[in-house]
């Protein structure tokens, strides 16, 4: 059976993109189908690397009962782009930076929020400007669910 390897990358790798790792590898667990998807998460700056994700991605998960420990943060590497199947970038900066590193590869690096369409989000935005860890939340768990349904696997 196929499996999956789905990446996603933001700036810090400590806000969006570890949210993004732990809600979907919940939400495949939680739909039986966890063996089917491997999530990791990474920046495209290296800023943060070595450190934890953010305290408020920390307690959102938390809060939704969701996983949110053995994290580290790390940045992009150039062997991303043939070990994943999708990367997904959570706004247009991120996906610019990605294709200068990899050329343009539309079927597997683009935006989470092209899976969500209907969300009136172009992006999804930064907590670690906007503070708002529920809107992120809200946002990573309907792309995440859309995602699964994409795949075929919910
Ligand atoms: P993230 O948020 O890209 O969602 O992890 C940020 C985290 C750290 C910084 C910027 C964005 N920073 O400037 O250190």
């Amino acid at each position: 059976m196929k499996t999956y390897r789905i990446l996603f990358v933001c700036l810090g790798n400590i806000c969006r993109s570890p949210m993004g790792e732990f809600v979907l590898r919940h939400r495949a667990e939680e739909a039986g189908v966890g063996h089917r998807i491997h999530t990791d998460s990474a920046g495209t700056s290296g800023w943060h690397d070595g450190e934890n994700m953010h305290q408020g991605t920390q307690q959102i998960l938390a809060q939704q009962g969701m996983d949110n420990t053995g994290f580290t943060s790390s940045k992009v590497k150039r062997s991303d782009i043939d070990h994943y199947d999708y990367i997904l970038a959570m706004d247009d900066n991120n996906l610019r930076d990605l294709e200068k590193l990899f050329g343009k590869h539309p079927e597997k690096l683009f935006k989470l929020t092209d899976l969500i369409p209907d969300s009136g989000y172009d992006h999804v935005p930064d907590p670690w400007y906007t503070g708002d860890f529920d809107e992120t939340f809200r946002l990573v768990d309907s792309a995440s669910m859309a995602l699964l349904k994409k795949l075929d696997l919910v």
